[in-house]
């Protein structure tokens, strides 16, 4: 059974809509631990465009499971990595124009500069995991640089549009998933992941770790807005 990571970017998003001070990625955070996160995961953009330095910097003091930074393998965000030391990295391509992170990781293409920002966090003890497409050679070139994990990319999975292309889809992920463990890699898969779409590949063997970002936030939000609305409208009710 894989463990949940959760990544709370998009409670940041709503706040940073307004750049003001809720809802705070912290509060979800020990909501989401309180719910059975095996992990908190975020991603400290170069834009800043959701997670903000301070969000990171206080979660390494109140997170109780594991922390999971997101990171693009550029200098500025390695060297915040270096000092606050979540427990793992997860290196992603970062584009600015990109709505999300939108492939793998070219391992093979940029392999000198991975290979250092790697070297480096493996050194400060933490664990990295490369977020990669499910495709073979990206895969072993992410064992060779040493990394502990690589997060498999799902979102061709996610976005399959009829059964037939998502079955696909699946057994790309299961045949990258066997080169993976058969190299020794720890598995980590997630991108794109929803209520509805994510049971086969949590049943994927080997998987130990799920990243869930958009689906649990949009999710919250829609559970909760009846009571809030509910809140508002008693304080309105009774001025
Ligand atoms: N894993 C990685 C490496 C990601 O970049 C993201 C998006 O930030 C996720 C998982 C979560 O994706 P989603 O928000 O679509 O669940």
């Amino acid at each position: 059974m894989p463990a949940l990571g959760v990544n709370i970017d998009h409670v940041a998003t709503v706040r940073q809509a307004r750049r003001t001070i809720e809802p705070d990625p912290v509060w979800a955070a020990v909501l989401a631990e309180l719910g059975g996160a095996d992990g908190i995961t975020l991603h400290l953009r170069e834009d800043r465009r959701h997670i903000q330095e301070r969000d990171l910097r206080v979660l390494r003091e109140t997170v109780q499971v594991k922390l999971n930074l997101e990171m693009a393998a550029d200098e500025e965000v390695t060297r915040i990595a270096l000092d606050v030391r979540p427990d793992q990295a997860t290196l992603v391509p970062e584009r600015r124009e990109e709505i999300t992170t939108e492939g793998g990781l070219d391992v093979i293409a940029q392999r000198d500069r991975i290979a250092a920002c790697v070297e480096r966090l493996k050194a400060a003890g933490i664990e990295v995991s490369l977020f990669v497409d499910p495709v073979g050679d990206q895969i072993e070139a992410a064992r060779d640089l040493q990394a502990d994990a690589v997060e498999l990319h799902t979102g061709r999975y996610a976005e399959a549009r009829t059964a037939t292309e998502r079955l696909t889809e699946l057994q790309t992920l299961k045949r990258a998933a066997k080169v993976a463990l058969d190299l020794g890699l720890m598995l980590h898969m997630g991108h794109g992941l929803t209520y509805r779409n994510v049971r086969p590949v949590a049943a994927i063997p080997g998987v130990s770790e799920l990243n869930i970002g958009h689906s649990i936030v949009a999710r919250a939000i829609m559970v909760g807005f009846e009571q809030a609305v509910r809140e508002m409208k008693r304080l309105v009710e009774n001025p």
